[in-house]
């Protein structure tokens, strides 16, 4: 990426700024989505199939029931998490030869609140509760691979140079997307204040596919900061609440203090997705990250694919879906 973006109106050194201090980088446009109608649509639909309690077997049998690749090894619903509603399991295959056992879709509510209709599936590969997914990278290709099979749109995402551009600038070096999520938010529903610095992970590619959330997204220093002028607090204590475990009051006056909201949105930490449109946020470690919540807004369910960001392992960097930044 040249000091000419690709992106209009964002350079690359801009980008690169943004990205070292973990402000968001908006990304307007960065997806050509016209090309999929078709495929978005009928995921939309499968998503609505799904909210009145079709089985997710057979959704995911429709859609790879016939793959060469995968092949249907199990599935399992956690009693433990009331959110999950089903995890279907499948082994790559090349004739008989397993090349990668237990990829998972996992498909599940993304509120407790049962008013919340929003559903999410995540790709993902092991026993999610031990994290083997990050104590071995080598199955996100793999996870990857299944994602596009079942939702064939994502290849907008990964087709889009101009992500390819910005990732090259941001992560410095290659890069992979792992843990994928496609979201299914149903209006006003989301998810409040939170990072996503898990350990391993340089940032978090959110792309909106169909339908527009609304995004309160900005450095964890420049929250505390606001969190501190809106509730009295020293700087120092209000960076405290928000370390783990965070307080109630503390929630509350993230999530539902306008005050604190219009002081984020003044300070340029309001964004709203449009279909194309794409942010990645920054997981640098726990005190530089991007802190975010998420709205969905119209009158329908929106779709939008969240991406990690992981180091390309030696093995992927020429490997099925590998990024070489
Ligand atoms: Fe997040």
């Amino acid at each position: 990426m040249t000091s000419e973006s690709t992106v209009p109106g964002v350079a690359a050194a801009e980008v690169a700024a943004a990205w070292g201090r973990a402000r968001a980088v908006f990304l307007p446009g960065a997806v050509s989505v016209s090309a999929w109608g078709g495929p978005i649509g009928e995921t939309l639909a499968a998503f609505e199939r799904l909210r009145d309690g079709a089985n997710f077997l057979d959704e995911i049998d429709a859609r790879v029931g016939d793959s060469e690749v995968f092949r249907y090894a199990g599935s399992t619903v956690d009693h433990v998490d009331q959110r999950e509603i089903e995890r279907v399991f499948v082994d790559a295959v090349e004739g008989r030869a397993v090349l990668f056992s237990d990829i998972t879709a996992r498909l599940s509510w993304i509120a407790d609140d049962p008013s919340d209709l929003s559903l999410r599936v995540r790709f993902s590969y092991g026993h999610e509760s031990l994290d083997e997914w990050l104590q071995d990278l080598g199955g996100m290709p793999w996870a990857g691979r299944l994602c596009n099979e079942v939702y064939p749109e994502a290849a907008a995402i990964e087709g889009a140079t101009v992500l390819q551009d910005v990732l090259a600038v941001c992560a410095g070096s290659p890069v992979q997307f792992g843990e994928r999520i496609v979201y299914n938010n149903a209006p006003g529903g989301g998810a409040v204040f939170h990072h996503d610095a898990d350990p391993g992970q340089r940032g978090v590619l959110f792309t909106q596919l169909a339908g527009t959330t609304a995004w309160l997204a900005l450095p964890r220093e420049e929250l505390a900061a606001a969190l501190a002028r809106c509730a009295g607090l020293e700087l120092a204590d209000a960076n405290a609440a928000l370390d783990e475990p965070m307080t109630e009051a503390t929630w509350t006056l993230l999530n539902g203090d306008p005050q604190l909201t219009h002081a984020v949105a003044e300070g340029g930490g309001l964004l709203v997705l449009e279909p194309g449109d794409a942010v990645l946020l920054a997981t640098h470690d726990l005190q530089c990250n991007t802190w975010h919540s998420v709205f969905a807004l119209g009158d329908a369910p929106s779709l939008a694919y969240s991406y990690g960001l992981f180091p390309a392992a030696e093995a992927n960097r020429d490997g099925i879906n590998g990024h070489d930044g």
